[in-house]
C-alpha cells in the first residue's frame, strides 16, 4: 500500500513535464480504487505483467510469457449495471479473454461474460446450457467448475458462469442484468456481489490492451 501511494506520487510529480500517457501509473498487483473505480490485479506470478490504471475507468496492460493474470476495472459491488467500454486487445491470437468479470460470495462464483476470447475457447469440453440474446449479439451460457483454485477466499472449490458472445467484439455496452437472468433460468444461481470488471485475463501468452469501462 505505501508502495503504490509513493508510486502515485512520483508519477503526479512528474506530471508537469510529462506527456497525458505517463499520467497512467504502473500498479502493484492488489485492489484498490482508482479515479473512482475499482481495480483488481491479480497474477499468479509467471512472466511479466505490467498494469497501469488511467484516468477514470481507463487502465492498460501489457504481458510477456505470463502464467494467468486477470486485471482490470469497474466496481465493487457488482450488480446488474450497463457496462460500457472501448480499447484495443492484441491478443486475438493468443490465450486471452475480455470480459465482464465478477465474483460473487455464498455461493462462491466466479462468473465471466466473455466479449472475446484469443486462441483458446473457455466452454472447451463444456455442454452448453442455453444462448442468451443481448446487445445486438447472441451469447452460449455454460458452467465450468474448479477444483482447488485461487479465490476471492483464497484457495476453493467454486462453479464458474459463462456467457460466451459468438460474435467477438472489443467495445461495445453489455447489459449485464440480462445475463443474471439468462443464468438464474438455467439453475446458476450467484450469491452475493464482490467486485465486478472489465478483465483482461492472459494465459500462457504475452499481448497487451488498453481499456476504458464506464457505466451506462
Ligand atoms: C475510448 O473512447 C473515447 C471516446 O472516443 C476515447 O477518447 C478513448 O481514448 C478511448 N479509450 C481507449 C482505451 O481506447
Amino acid at each position: 500500500m505505501i508502495g503504490s501511494i509513493a508510486l502515485a506520487v512520483v508519477a503526479a510529480a512528474s506530471a508537469a513535464i510529462a506527456s497525458p500517457l505517463e499520467l497512467f501509473k504502473r500498479t502493484s498487483p492488489g485492489t484498490g480504487t482508482d479515479n473512482g473505480f475499482y481495480y483488481s490485479f491479480w497474477t499468479d506470478g509467471g512472466g511479466s505483467v505490467t498494469y497501469n490504471n488511467g484516468p477514470a475507468g481507463s487502465y492498460d496492460v501489457t504481458w510477456s510469457n505470463v502464467n494467468n493474470f486477470v486485471a482490470g476495472k469497474g466496481w465493487n459491488p457488482g450488480a446488474e449495471r450497463v457496462v460500457s467500454y472501448n480499447g484495443t486487445w492484441s491478443a486475438a491470437n493468443v490465450n486471452s479473454y475480455i470480459s465482464v468479470y465478477g465474483w460473487t460470495r455464498s455461493p462462491l462464483i466466479e462468473y465471466y461474460i466473455v466479449e472475446s476470447f484469443g486462441s483458446y475457447n473457455p466452454s472447451t469440453g463444456t455442454q452448453k446450457l442455453g444462448t442468451v440474446e443481448s446487445d445486438d449479439g447472441v451469447y452460449d451460457i455454460y458452467k465450468t467448475q474448479r477444483v482447488n483454485q485461487p479465490s476471492i477466499e483464497g484457495t476453493s472449490t467454486f462453479d464458474q458462469f459463462w456467457s460466451v458472445r459468438q460474435a467477438h467484439r472489443v467495445g461495445g455496452t453489455v447489459t449485464v442484468k440480462n445475463h443474471f437472468d439468462a443464468w438464474a433460468k438455467s439453475g446458476l444461481k450467484l450469491g452475493t456481489h464482490d467486485y465486478q470488471i472489465l478483465a483482461t485475463e492472459g494465459y500462457q501468452s504475452s499481448g497487451s490492451a488498453k481499456i476504458e469501462v464506464f457505466e451506462g
